[in-house]
């Protein structure tokens, strides 16, 4: 049991009857996100099958460490954050530890909570000697910003987005109607046998 600020919290390991809850901070998180950028490429929510399968298997990864924080007393989770190890053998260094959805629900903020689910997930890197850490955070989003430099992290690769048309506006590239993709495997079809007749398409 870790006390955070006033409130007694416990921070444990997220397991398969969490599941719900995991995707619920998830897709606060997602929203959140949505709303400091409208252009991200986002998970598809509908597909609550898909993220319970992502959940059920980050848990029974070996190299990941899914935790919780509950009140004392609660079974309703109030933040959530994951480190999990990537064995990449042709790099250098040769592992590493990714930090991914970190989330702490806003009225359970500022009491060191991101701090003391970051601070075990820490100590999981340690034990298996991983020291390059990653984490990957949407520009523009302040609290992200603030928590990842306050930690030392340092940007060093920029994932940028663009429309495709935008692009080839800027490039002068003329945009033609293109084939809707049926009807392009039925031209390609019709050019590998040379015998379908064009009435028949
Ligand atoms: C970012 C977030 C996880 C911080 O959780 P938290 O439990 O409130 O953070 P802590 O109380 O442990 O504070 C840790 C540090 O984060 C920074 N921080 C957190 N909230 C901040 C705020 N409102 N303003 C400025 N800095 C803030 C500070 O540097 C703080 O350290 P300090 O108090 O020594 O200055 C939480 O605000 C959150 O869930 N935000 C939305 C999701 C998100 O942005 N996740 C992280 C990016 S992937």
């Amino acid at each position: 049991m870790e006390s955070v600020g006033d409130t007694p919290y416990e921070i444990r390991q997220a397991t398969l009857t969490d599941i719900p809850e995991l995707i619920r901070m998830q897709t606060a998180l997602q929203s959140d996100m949505d709303g400091i950028r409208d252009n991200l490429l986002r998970p598809n929510r509908t597909n609550v099958a898909n993220l319970r399968e992502y959940y059920r298997s980050r848990i029974q990864d070996e190299q990941t460490l899914l935790l919780i924080a509950l009140p004392i007393k609660s079974s309703r989770a109030v933040a959530m954050g994951t480190g999990k190890i990537w064995l990449h053998a042709d790099f250098l260094p040769p592992r590493s530890g990714e930090l991914i959805d970190l989330w702490v629900d806003p009225e359970h903020r500022r009491k060191n909570m991101a701090r003391r689910i970051l601070g075990r997930l820490l100590r999981f890197f340690r034990a298996q000697e991983v020291d390059f850490l990653i984490v990957s955070y949407v520009e523009g989003n302040r609290l992200g910003e603030t928590l990842w430099k306050r930690l030392r992290f340092e940007p060093v690769l920029i994932t940028a987005v663009a429309d495709r048309k935008d692009v080839e506006r800027t490039l002068d590239i003329p945009i033609h109607p293109v084939a809707p993709s049926a009807y392009r495997s039925v031209l390609a079809r019709q050019s590998k046998n040379h015998m379908i007749p064009a009435a028949s398409l």
